[in-house]
């Protein structure tokens, strides 16, 4: 499937999108404490996401059984939310969610401490949120889109950390999923070039540990394989005529 470029009212509806998204992320924060479950979460996200008469774009997505992705310590995403996994002082904690609304998805994911958590842990959620904000700063009309992922890589590698290479950020509009693929790690080529009304969703994750990962037996729980913790930070953002992207799932 080729690029798509979205034309100024199709850009207008991902706004939409993105803000709605972007104030489930803010509700759903506000539930992250200890003993609450990931099955809570979930459900709170999707009421969030109905309430704006948007609809859960993950849901049922692939067969995924859930509207909110809610993947705890070691788990990278797709993390299945279930009643009897009861988030802890300690964890760390990643909510990916998205939504539809007239027909344009929007897709975010956040990472947060679950009471007080390590030193470690904290530089890691930090870090890998600052990775997104490097990397997009290269996301500007005319530069090419591998020059985002190396922008990531290149921040990120400097800590140690592992960069999830097994998957990664993509294009987002009238499907959850569109062309191009954006990986979070160094590449050889330049990728296409970017031009003002692509939209994008990207997404660096990044382990304390290694970089590889596997697949939990659910088949979508993905785990670091080291046990190491996880962190993912996500946004939809949009390519501008000139100058830095405009991100379109933050307040
Ligand atoms: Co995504």
């Amino acid at each position: 499937m080729a690029v798509t470029v979205k034309s100024a009212r199709e850009l207008a509806l991902m706004r939409d999108a993105g803000k709605m998204l972007a104030e489930v992320h803010e509700k759903l924060s506000e539930s992250i404490k200890p003993g609450i479950s990931t099955l809570e979460i979930d459900t709170l996200g999707e009421k969030l996401i109905r309430s704006y008469g948007c609809t859960p774009n993950f849901l049922n997505y692939n067969g995924y059984p859930a509207s909110v992705c809610v993947s705890v310590n070691d788990e990278v995403v797709h993390g299945i939310p279930r009643k009897d996994r009861i988030l802890m002082e300690g964890d760390i904690v990643s909510l990916d969610t998205g939504l539809i609304y007239k027909g344009y998805h929007s897709d975010a994911a956040r990472t947060y401490a679950v009471g007080e958590i390590s030193e470690e842990a904290k530089l890691l959620i930090e870090r890998t949120k600052q990775s997104f904000f490097e990397g997009i700063k290269m996301a500007v009309a005319g530069n090419h889109l591998y020059d985002i992922s190396n922008r990531i890589d290149e921040y990120i590698s400097q800590y140690g950390y592992g960069i999830v290479t097994d998957l990664v950020g993509h294009g987002i509009g009238k499907k959850l999923h569109e062309d191009p693929q954006i990986p979070n790690f160094a590449q050889k080529k330049r990728g296409l070039k970017l031009c003002a009304g692509m939209t994008l969703a990207v997404e660096p994750m990044i382990n304390l540990g290694r970089s590889d990962v596997e697949w939990l037996d659910d088949d979508w729980t993905v785990v670091t394989e080291d046990g190491t913790y996880s962190a993912h930070y996500e946004n939809t953002i949009a390519i501008t005529p000139d100058g830095e992207p405009e991100i379109l799932t933050l307040l």
